[in-house]
């Protein structure tokens, strides 16, 4: 049977990326997002195996039906993975607007809650599989002006703790940070003042150099994370830098 990938973020970016590499391995995917043209465009690779669903994560019907339309059609999903995000207001932490945090927050916690809510059952049921939430550094270090993003994210590896220690010996989860990416996501970091973002001429410095990883190098980094023991990944964070870091030192020791 076709394994199925359900996930958010389908649209661009790491989402995206991680999505194609999916219909490589032979994967089906469940995509979700709010733009429909894009999600078209994932379809458009692969009508057999893609089905789509425009969902604003944080509509929990909306994110409902479109992995219940997947599940229909594919059966029980192997992976899901919760890769929509958003930075939210960049902002001293004092000075954030509620209701963009509460956005942030939503998008980020609630969203991923909603996607396992609409996901975990049926792995349960089919007594297999894997939820990944996209996360981030920034849930423990501080990135001055990035409060919102790092609450968010360190909400969202609080649920993922939570999730991974009650779901029981069927479902694996963990968190998974991409580090330096470049996506979208990054080129509106880059535009942001630098009163509200004191480090903003340094990411200004490292895309010029081209320091970001490419998308697709972030979907091998999670390759390389789903392949390692259940142990290794269950309830922590698995940074992606880690994993290409030792990749490439082990392809250098290979060659000596
Ligand atoms: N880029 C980096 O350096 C970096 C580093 C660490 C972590 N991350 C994380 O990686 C993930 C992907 O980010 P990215 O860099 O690929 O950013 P991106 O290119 O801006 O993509 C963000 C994705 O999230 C989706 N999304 C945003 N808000 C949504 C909502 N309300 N409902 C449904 N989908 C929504 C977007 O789809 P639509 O707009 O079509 O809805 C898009 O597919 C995020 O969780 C981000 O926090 C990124």
């Amino acid at each position: 049977m076709t394994p199925l990938l359900i996930l958010s973020g389908a649209s661009r970016g790491i989402g995206r990326a991680i999505a194609e590499r999916a219909l490589e391995r032979g994967f089906a995917v469940g995509g979700l997002a709010r733009s429909a043209d894009e999600l078209a465009t994932l379809v458009a690779l692969n009508p057999e195996r893609v089905e789509v669903a425009v969902a604003d994560v944080r509509d929990q019907a909306a994110v409902a039906t479109g992995a219940a339309a997947a599940i229909a059609r594919f059966g029980a999903p192997s992976l899901v993975v919760a890769a929509a995000g958003t930075l939210g207001p960049i902002d001293r932490p004092w000075l954030l607007p509620a209701g963009e945090l509460d956005d942030t927050l939503a998008v980020t916690v609630t969203g991923a809650a909603n996607l396992a809510a609409a996901t975990v059952p049926a792995m349960l049921a089919a007594g297999r599989g894997t939820f990944v939430a996209v996360s981030a550094s920034s849930a423990t270090r501080v990135f001055p002006g990035w409060a919102a993003y790092g609450a968010a994210k360190a909400g969202l590896d609080a649920y993922v703790r939570y999730l991974a220690e009650e779901a029981g010996d069927a479902l694996t989860a963990f968190s998974f940070v991409p580090g330096l990416t470049d996506t979208a996501m990054q080129a509106g970091l880059r535009e942001v003042d630098v009163e509200r973002f004191p480090q903003v001429e340094q990411f200004r410095r490292w895309h010029e150099r081209g320091v970001g990883k490419a998308p697709a190098v972030v979907a091998g980094a999670l390759e390389l994370a789903l392949a390692l023991p259940r142990e290794d990944l269950h309830g922590n964070v698995v940074e992606a830098d880690a994993l290409l870091k030792a990749q490439a030192q082990a392809a250098r020791r290979a060659e000596a």
